[in-house]
Formats: structure tokens, C-alpha cells, sequence
């Protein structure tokens, strides 16, 4: 028979959702560093119709192709393309994740 978990149980695993996912990753912030340095190549905004034929992809593109939270981390904490060399902080990375989640 199934027997409710513990509460102590209950509360770490709470715990450890939230130490994976960041929480406060702020999409607003994430869209004001994408216009800074991102929007030299990429299209940000969401309302872009239409593929560009040539050029990196739009963020809308990015968000719609299925990449998850962890691929995007994974490729932003490298610099890609001809991107002049900035360094994101976790943080920066995190809110860019979370703007482009808005575009989902
Ligand atoms: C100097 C131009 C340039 C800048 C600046 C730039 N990118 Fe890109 N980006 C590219 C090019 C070119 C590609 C496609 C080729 C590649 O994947 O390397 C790309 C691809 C991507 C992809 C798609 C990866 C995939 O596999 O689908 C993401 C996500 C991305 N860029 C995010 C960003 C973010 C976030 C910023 C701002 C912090 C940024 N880019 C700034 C040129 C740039």
C-alpha cells in the first residue's frame, strides 16, 4: 500500500528542485542583455516573421527548436560564431535563458 512520504522528505526534495532550477532567473533583465549583445547577429525580439534565409538563427527560432534550459546553458557558456569574447555570468546566462523561454 502507498504510504505519504515523511514531510522531512517532501521539503528536501523541494530543496533540491530549487537548487537545480534557479528561480529567479528574470526574464526582463535576460531581454536587456540580449539587446546589448546579442542583437548584433540574432533577431531577439518575438515578433520577427519568417525565416531569414541567412544568419544565425532568431531567438524565436532558438526557442521554438526544442533546445532545453541545460542545452542553451551548455552553448552560452562558450562563445560561438564570431562573437566578440564577453563572459556571461551564470546569472546573465540564466536571465537570456529565461527571456528566450518567453518566446516559447
Ligand atoms: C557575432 C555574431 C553573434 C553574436 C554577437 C551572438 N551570436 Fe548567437 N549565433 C551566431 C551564429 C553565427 C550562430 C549560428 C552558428 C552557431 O551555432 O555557432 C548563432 C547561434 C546561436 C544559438 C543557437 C544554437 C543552436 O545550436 O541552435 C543560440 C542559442 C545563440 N546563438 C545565442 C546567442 C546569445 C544569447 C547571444 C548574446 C549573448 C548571441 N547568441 C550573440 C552569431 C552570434
Amino acid at each position: 500500500m502507498f504510504k505519504k512520504p515523511p514531510c522531512s522528505v517532501l521539503a528536501l526534495s523541494v530543496l533540491a528542485g530549487l537548487a537545480i532550477r534557479p528561480a529567479h532567473a528574470d526574464a526582463a533583465k535576460g531581454a536587456q542583455i540580449a539587446r546589448q549583445w546579442c542583437a548584433n547577429c540574432h533577431v531577439i525580439g518575438g515578433n520577427a516573421t519568417g525565416p531569414v534565409p541567412q544568419g544565425p538563427p532568431s531567438f524565436q527560432m532558438v526557442a521554438r527548436s526544442g533546445m532545453s534550459a541545460d542545452q542553451l546553458r551548455a552553448f552560452l557558456s562558450h562563445p560561438h560564431g564570431a562573437m566578440p569574447n564577453l563572459a556571461l555570468t551564470r546569472t546573465e546566462i540564466d536571465d537570456l535563458i529565461g527571456y528566450i523561454d518567453t518566446l516559447r
